[in-house]
């Protein structure tokens, strides 16, 4: 998962829109960034390991420029394998995202004639092409489109030429989007890098190949070769750059935002999830598919359903849903959650799901994701844009969604709506910097330093627990782990020692006896008890309130746990918006 950034065209600042469009899509990899520039038919190339973040450049200027950030799959974080990444003759770049899993086999054919200087798999598909276009005597489109027919796996890659002053942009499964311009062209891994430069844009479909030059814009079939009749869409919403406010961290102003979210749903949603439920009314069999937050999402829909609205719903990860296509008729609907709307295991099995004909229904953060575009019925979930690579707002409104359709289904949608209202005004309380210095503050002094921290829940909080458990490990790196209250005396138990803390969720529903016996068996084994309940309790060494709005108890829940999450990372020196080894959109499988 990286992010692409081309332009050719009249303007004369090729690189510095470059590095703004990178910028734009670092969410996408930040572990190195590169951008490459044409100089008298030679291409100059500045990459450099690390976070593009304020980064400048010495390129010359110039009106034919191309980049890339990078989310590192194949060979380490090192300025040689930053990519563009050039031929033998430096006339033919490449800038990639994706994986090419025959690497080894193109290897094989390229070693003899070509010096390969990185580890990348990407810096092959230059070899390639100049393989096709020098040895084989054939167009450069050509070569490109032999290339892409050579290699397996999901690719999307950019390629740009000296001489013909030409990018061509192919793909299947990672985006990229051709914005169409006067007298420039330009292409992006997404819509929003290229909306400061034109509202025109062609949604690059798999297994087609664009051949893009300041005046023309050419979309060809892969497979085929034959030309196909682009389709222009105009862009009908604002550039989204967001900023941080007076916030230190993009997380912490995204946690902030999530009341303003909420109310938006409870003031603006009842009729797209009156709809919504008439839709999950039609249908028998129904899938909640999500990848990591997105999936404790969907299980945590799957116990509310059954809890309110006694309607059975199927949660399972994107990345494991193959297992359940044979299952799948005309009874059948897939609901899809994603903040990006971009995540490879989401997109996967959604065409698989399209191509059987089976019904989808997508709750997206961003709008024209390819998610957003191909799923049936979509809710947008106006959360805003979401930088911090940990996802907040976006699933706590998928939360509220989720929960009102509950509602809506056993025709209580007022009633839920009350719920809701008292749960955004809980969230205030918590978002109050008094609240956090008395009781979040100090707990934070006394976690920060530990190796491993617990979570145990019941019925919906056990989804909420692994919620709160991934948000500390994503951006603390301290181990986090969630297990059902039931399932610790089977065996996680063990981990129980003097001091281990165990975050209980005890909210004042059905789960409340039972999680305290749970957390009785941890203190007798000397664990640290810290209750996140309505009530105070003997056996909490610590207690977080937690005010009850129902089920909508567990926005209240995952926002401490977000703060929490935030507190300790800041703590420990780390970035909260940016944690090693992830990036917001995971666009490889
Ligand atoms: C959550 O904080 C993580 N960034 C990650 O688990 C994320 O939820 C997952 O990659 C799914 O992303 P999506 O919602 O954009 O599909």
């Amino acid at each position: 998962m990286c992010g692409i950034f081309g332009y050719v065209g009249s303007k004369n600042n090729a690189v510095g829109l470059t590095l703004e469009a990178l910028k734009k899509l670092e969410y996408r990899g930040y572990d190195s960034w590169g951008i490459g520039v044409e100089v008298n038919g030679r291409f100059i190339i500045d990459k450099h390991a690390g976070k593009i973040g304020n980064a400048k450049t010495n390129l010359p200027s110039s009106n034919f420029a191309f980049g890339h950030t990078r989310w590192a799959t194949h060979g380490g974080v090192t300025d040689i394998n930053a990519h563009p990444h050039l031929d033998c003759s430096g006339k033919i770049a490449v800038v990639h995202n994706g994986i090419v899993e025959n690497y080894q086999e193109i290897k094989n054919l390229l070693t003899e004639r070509h010096k390969i200087v990185s580890e990348t798999d990407t810096e092959l598909i230059a070899h390639l092409i100049e393989d096709y276009y020098y040895y084989k005597k054939i167009s450069l489109y050509e070569a490109v489109r032999q290339a892409f027919l050579k290699l397996r796996g999901l690719s999307a890659f950019l390629v740009a030429e000296t001489s013909s002053k030409t990018l061509i942009a192919v793909k299947t499964g990672s985006p990229l989007v051709v914005g169409i311009g006067k007298g420039e062209n330009m292409v992006g891994s997404d819509v929003n890098c290229l909306l400061s430069l034109t509202k025109n844009v062609i949604f690059i479909e798999d297994g087609q190949l664009a051949q893009i030059t300041d005046s023309h814009i050419n979309l060809f079939s892969v497979e085929t070769g034959k030309k196909i009749k682009p389709k222009v869409q105009k862009i009908t919403w604002e550039a989204t750059t967001a900023t941080k406010g007076s916030f230190p961290h993009f997380m912490l102003k995204e946690i902030h935002e999530q009341p303003r979210v909420l109310e938006n749903i409870s003031q603006n949603f009842s009729e797209r999830i009156a709809n919504f439920a008439n839709l999950l009314k039609r249908f028998s069999k129904i899938y909640l598919v999500g990848c990591g937050t997105a999936h404790y999402v969907a299980i945590a829909g799957s116990y509310i359903l059954s809890k309110v609205a006694n309607k059975e719903v199927i949660p399972v990860a994107g990345s494991e849903f193959v297992y359940k296509l044979p299952f799948l008729g005309k009874n059948t609907l897939i609901i899809f959650l994603s903040q990006s709307g971009e995540t490879m295991d989401i997109i996967e099995p959604l065409k698989k799901v399209k191509q059987k004909k089976v019904k989808t229904a997508a709750l997206v953060n961003v709008f024209g994701s390819t998610l957003y575009r191909l799923a049936d019925y979509k809710i947008w979930l106006e959360a805003g844009p979401e930088i911090c690579v940990l996802t907040t707002k976006a699933c706590i409104a998928k939360l509220g969604i989720l929960g009102l359709t509950c509602y809506d289904l056993i025709g209580k949608h007022d009633y839920g709506n009350q719920l809701l209202k008292k749960c955004i005004n809980d969230l205030r309380l918590i978002l109050n910097l008094k609240f956090q210095e008395k009781y979040l503050d100090p707990l934070v002094e006394l976690l920060y330093k530990k190796q491993h921290i617990y979570v145990i829940g019941r019925g919906l909080s056990y989804p909420i627990g692994l919620e709160t458990a991934l948000k500390i490990k994503e951006d603390s790196y301290i181990h986090a782990e969630a297990f059902s209250g039931g399932e610790l005396k089977h065996g996680p138990i063990t981990l129980a020692e003097k001091e281990t803390p165990y975050f209980v969720l005890a909210p004042s529903d059905e789960t409340y006896e039972a999680t305290l016996s749970n957390a009785m068996e941890i203190k007798a084994r000397g664990g640290l008890i810290i209750g996140l309940s309505e009530k105070p309790n003997d056996i909490f060494d610590y207690h977080i309130p937690v005010a009850d709005s129902g089920i909508f108890t567990m926005n209240t829940q995952l926002a401490i746990a977000q703060l929490l999450a935030y507190k300790l990372t800041v703590k420990r020196g780390y970035d909260p918006d940016k944690p090693r080894n992830l990036a917001k959109s995971v666009t490889v499988k």
